[in-house]
Formats: structure tokens, C-alpha cells, sequence
């Protein structure tokens, strides 16, 4: 299929996402979602076990004549369950601002610190707090109704979804304290490792995945940035790369590809403020809207999944000439799960993107 095609006709359609509250407690009301207002998990024949089998494993909502379900408490980068994880606190003044009662802001907290890997919620407040952020992943939770659990997989390294692989693994690297470092650096260190899980006692390095998008306590993430559609096979090989090298001498030039890239999380790890980006190239037309050879976009509305469909809004032009467009992109009080770049190259080359 023609790569300029699929583009506009992404960027038509107009999906939306419900906007829901998601700060109750309550394992039933927090379901009770519309069927034309649900985002789905896993196939539709997923097994009721897999999403709810009792409540310490309760990772969504299902309806016998649906599936499985995201709960009005789960928030776009971390998987939720209930239970609560005892230690391993950071201590962080910001979160106990009260209204990080709302998971969306003790999310937001969590995703400003390099070392906050998970949060528990708690119904009643705790030594002035309802947001405790925790540096370490939460593997085993105690049973109990009060306390929500959320583990991030909101990273800027990789692109994260949660799902498992059916292919086999490489060799199994076993690992009784599994982590996302622990998981991406044993993928780091084989070389014919493109995507690793991580589960709840385990890692395991692929050189190839068919996703399971059934098994919804583990994570599976990919060991290059970013992600490409079409996938870099069809279009180009080694855009990832050459756009991430740091080397402005290396770059892509093509006649025929145009070409979408997601970076996912780029605004994380620090206080939430507008994306600063640079793109470099040569003969660039940089878009402050129209569609030019150079177009830079975010999500209107949270992803909870990784997709290259929806409602988008164009990054503002900050600076641009033929060498460099600098862009800014705001997704207004959340830390934007995707970046997206769309390049059209038929006059020019694309060398190097820079996060700020
Ligand atoms: C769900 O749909 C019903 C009927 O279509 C409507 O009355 C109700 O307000 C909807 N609920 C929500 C939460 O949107
Ligand atoms: C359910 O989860 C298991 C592992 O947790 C997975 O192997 C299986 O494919 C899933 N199946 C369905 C139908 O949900
Ligand atoms: C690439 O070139 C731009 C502008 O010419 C420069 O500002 C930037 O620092 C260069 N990046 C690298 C990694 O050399
Ligand atoms: C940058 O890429 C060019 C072309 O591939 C190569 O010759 C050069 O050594 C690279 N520079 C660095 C610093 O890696
Ligand atoms: C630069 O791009 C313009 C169109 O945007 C094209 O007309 C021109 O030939 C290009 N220049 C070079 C040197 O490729």
C-alpha cells in the first residue's frame, strides 16, 4: 500500500475517547462504561480469568458479551490492579498534593521522577497522603479493596504495550526481582534481542514477537525507538537509527517514503512542560500546519494503546529554516504519551531528531 495513503486517511479520522473519571474505588461502578465508550484489552475471546479473576488480579473490567475492558481507574502508561505494595517509597513532596487523590495526578508525579516505577493509591488518607510513588515494580500485592496498584510503562526508550509474545523466547533470562532496566539491559546486552517482556517474575529477550495482547499482567516493549508505520521493513531500514545516532551525517533520503514515526513518552522524567524538539535535515519544509514535508503532531485526547490513528494536533513552529525545524508540543496537563513525526522526502533528507 502507498505510505502517503495511509497517512491522510489516519489523520481523518476522528476517533473519540471518552473522557472518564477514574478516581473510584468502587470495582463495580468504575466499569460501568458504555458499550460504544469502552477501550477494549485483548481479543474479544479472551478468557474472563485473564481480567478478572478474582480481585489481587483484577487488571480490567469484563462483560461476558464484550471482553475485556480498561476500568475508569486505569490512566495511559501504567497497568492498574488491586492491592497495595508495603516499602520502596520515594519520598516526594509534590505527591501529596491532594488532588493526587485522582490517579491522573499522582501519574503525573510518578512520570516526572527517572526512578518512579509504580504508585499505589490508597481509598483513605495516609499520613497526609492518598499518592504514594515507589521505586520498585509491583510484582506481588496484598489483597485489598481500599489500596490501587499502578506500574508504569510509560518510558522514552521504548514502546511499551502490555501483551506477551507467542514466539518462543530467546534463552529464558530468569530474574527473581524483574524490572524494566533489569529486562531492557539483558535485551541491551543480545544482539539479536528486538523486544523483550516483562512479567512478574521473568524476563525474556525476542528476537521476534507475534503479540499476545491476552495476557495483561506483563509488558512488552520494543528495544529500538521509535516506532514506525508502516513498520520499518516495508518502507525504509535503519530510520531508527540514522534519526537517533546523534550523527547529522548520517540521513534518510527517499523518494518514495513518506514514513510516520512515534516517539512514545519524550516529555517524562522531569516536571511536565511543553515538548521542546529539533529536527535536522537538508532542504527541510517545516509544517506549522499544512501539510508540508515536515509535520509533528500529539494526541488530542490519552492513548491508551499504541496507534497511529485518532485525534491529533499539530506541535508549534517555534523556529525553522532549511536545516532545522524546532517545534513545541503541549499536551495541556499530561505528560504526552506519543510524539508523532511524519516526514514526506521527496526534495530532502532527515538527519537527526533532538528531545530537549
Ligand atoms: C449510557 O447510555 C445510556 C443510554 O444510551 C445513557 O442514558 C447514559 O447516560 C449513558 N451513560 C454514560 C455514562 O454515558
Ligand atoms: C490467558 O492468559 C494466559 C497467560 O496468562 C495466556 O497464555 C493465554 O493465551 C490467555 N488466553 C486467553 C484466551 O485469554
Ligand atoms: C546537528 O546540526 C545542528 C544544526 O546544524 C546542530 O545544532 C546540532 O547540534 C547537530 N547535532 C549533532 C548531534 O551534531
Ligand atoms: C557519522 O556518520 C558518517 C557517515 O556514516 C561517518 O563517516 C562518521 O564517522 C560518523 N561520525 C561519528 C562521530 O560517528
Ligand atoms: C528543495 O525543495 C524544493 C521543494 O520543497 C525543491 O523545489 C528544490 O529542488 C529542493 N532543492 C534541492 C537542492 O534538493
Amino acid at each position: 500500500m502507498d505510505c502517503k495513503r495511509i497517512i491522510f486517511t489516519s489523520l481523518s479520522i476522528l476517533l473519540l475517547l471518552p473522557m472518564i473519571c477514574n478516581c473510584d474505588f468502587n470495582l463495580v461502578t468504575a466499569c460501568e462504561i458504555n458499550e460504544s465508550e469502552r477501550i477494549r484489552i485483548g481479543d474479544t475471546d479472551i478468557h474472563a480469568d485473564n481480567c478478572s479473576n478474582d480481585f489481587r488480579k483484577r487488571y480490567a473490567c469484563y462483560d461476558p458479551s464484550y471482553g475485556c475492558f480498561i476500568s475508569k481507574q486505569q490512566v495511559p502508561g501504567f497497568t492498574v490492579k488491586t492491592g497495595s505494595l508495603g516499602g520502596f517509597d520515594i519520598s516526594s513532596t509534590a505527591s501529596s498534593d491532594p488532588l493526587a487523590k485522582d490517579p491522573r495526578i499522582c501519574a503525573k508525579y510518578c512520570l516526572e521522577l527517572p526512578n518512579c516505577m509504580s504508585f499505589v493509591l490508597s481509598k483513605n488518607i495516609h499520613s497526609g497522603r492518598y499518592c504514594f510513588l515507589k521505586n520498585k515494580l509491583i510484582t506481588q500485592s496484598t489483597t485489598h479493596t481500599n489500596y490501587l496498584s499502578y506500574n508504569r510503562y510509560a518510558f522514552p526508550d521504548s514502546t511499551c504495550t502490555i501483551g506477551s509474545c507467542t514466539t518462543e523466547p530467546n534463552t529464558p533470562s530468569v530474574s527473581t526481582n524483574p524490572s524494566y532496566n533489569t529486562c531492557k539491559a539483558a535485551c541491551n546486552t543480545d544482539s539479536s534481542c528486538k523486544y523483550f517482556t516483562v512479567g512478574m517474575d521473568k524476563c525474556h529477550s525476542q528476537s521476534d514477537c507475534h503479540r499476545n495482547p491476552n495476557v495483561l499482567n506483563k509488558l512488552l516493549c520494543t528495544k529500538s525507538v521509535p516506532a514506525l508505520h508502516p513498520p520499518s521493513s516495508t518502507c525504509e531500514k535503519n530510520i531508527a537509527n540514522a534519526l537517533s545516532d546523534l550523527n547529522n551525517s548520517t540521513c534518510i533520503e527517499s523518494k518514495s517514503l513518506p514514513f510516520m514515526s512515534r516517539y512514545p513518552f519524550p516529555g517524562v522524567n522531569k516536571p511536565l512542560s511543553p515538548i521542546l524538539l529539533s529536527v535536522y535535515g537538508k532542504n527541510l519544509s517545516c509544517s506549522n500546519g499544512e501539510f508540508n514535508n515536515l509535520l509533528v503532531y500529539i494526541p488530542i485526547e490519552e492513548q491508551f494503546e499504541i496507534k497511529f490513528e485518532g485525534k491529533f494536533k499539530v506541535c508549534k513552529l517555534l523556529f525553522s529554516n532549511l536545516e532545522t525545524c524546532q517545534y513545541s508540543c503541549n499536551c495541556n496537563g499530561r505528560h504526552c504519551e506519543g510524539v508523532y513525526i511524519v516526514a514526506f522526502l521527496q526534495n530532502s533528507q532527515l538527519c537527526e531528531i533532538s528531545f530537549a
